[in-house]
């Protein structure tokens, strides 16, 4: 076996961004996945050390082998669920991540990675999101991902815990499928058009996001664990606002289907523009999206299976 540069636990490695975290590092690390299976997408692979257990359940923690970096996935993602029970969403996301933290600090963990969600800032107050824009989250889920935000940046301050958080915009990958919470517009677009249906936009279709593709995402993962940077949050995204028109155009210009798009009312409450400056983590990860837009929805199109 190839020398390896230490063992990585990977939470919720079986889930979107977790199979493609793995990946991206399973040539160059050990990896212990720890997956509930509650929103798993892919099955344990066989080169790594998988343990089925719930976060915050303590057993987990005896079942580790030694561990050099922590990169933190795992969460209960559904915001509608979260709303629904909120306790069951805090446990995962607010307790979970905080006994990975006590282990990360009594093992002295070398770096410990946390991802957060464009869902702590709420409603933009101006546009491009950067790092410092005010977290007003509006849902459970929004709130339990800057609690868990927080608590890592506090480990850092108090126990001097190498911690680097990474807040995504809306990323996307062939791995969604129609029970996901997160399978957004992109998923939806896609299945309708591969199912010869016309695409229903809900408003004028000029709101905007900002949508990043997931290998892209699990990248910035590997520069966040590979660059001398400590206690920092980064945002990542594309850096640029996608109009659902747009959207809509594209997706129908790669199926090469001529298929018609319908008007609804607007969804109360839906947030109208966003998109986040990634200006921090170019300059200080060496990031930068690689994967277009048009490239990545191409291939999601070609692998999507109903
Ligand atoms: N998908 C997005 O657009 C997006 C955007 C911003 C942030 N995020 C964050 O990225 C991370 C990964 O998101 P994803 O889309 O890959 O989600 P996912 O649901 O596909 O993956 C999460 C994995 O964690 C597991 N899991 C959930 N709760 C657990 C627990 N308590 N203990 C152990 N395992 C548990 C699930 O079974 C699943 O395999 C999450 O932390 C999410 O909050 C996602």
């Amino acid at each position: 076996m190839d020398e390896k540069l230490g063992t990585i636990l990977l939470t919720g490695g079986l889930g979107q961004l977790g199979y493609f975290t793995y990946l991206k590092l399973k040539h160059q690390y050990n990896i212990c996945i720890v997956d509930d299976l509650s929103n798993a997408k892919v099955e344990p692979p066989e080169d790594v050390q998988f343990i089925k257990k719930r976060l915050p359940d303590e057993e987990i923690f005896e079942k580790l082998p030694d561990i050099d970096f922590i990169i933190h996935l795992a969460a209960q993602i559904s915001i509608k669920k979260s709303i629904e029970k909120p306790i069951y969403d805090a446990q995962s996301n607010i307790y979970g991540t905080l006994a990975l933290l006590e282990y990360a600090r009594k093992q002295n963990v070398k770096k410990f990675i946390y991802i957060s969600s464009a869902g702590t800032f709420g409603n933009p107050q101006y546009l491009p999101v950067d790092e410092n824009h005010p977290r007003n989250p509006i849902s459970p889920y929004g709130l339990s991902k800057l609690v868990g935000e927080n608590y890592v940046k506090m480990y850092n301050d108090l126990y001097g815990l190498n911690t680097v958080s990474l807040i995504p915009f809306n990323f996307y990958s062939p791995l969604q499928n129609e029970n996901d919470p997160y399978a957004g517009v992109i998923f939806k677009f896609l299945t309708a058009v591969k199912r010869d249906s016309n695409l229903t936009i809900f408003g004028d279709g000029r709101q905007t996001r900002d949508f990043i593709n997931v290998k892209d995402v699990a990248r910035a993962l590997e520069l966040a664990l590979i660059k001398k940077t400590s206690s920092k949050t980064f945002n990542i995204g594309s850096g640029k606002a996608t109009s659902i028109v747009d959207l809509a155009d594209m997706i129908l210009q790669i199926s090469n289907k001529n298929l018609d798009i319908t008007f609804q009312p607007a969804i109360k409450g839906e947030i109208k523009e966003s998109y986040c400056s990634i200006e921090k983590a170019e300059i200080e990860l060496d990031f930068s999206p690689k994967i277009s837009l048009h490239d990545g929805l191409k291939d999601m199109y070609e692998k999507i299976i109903l």
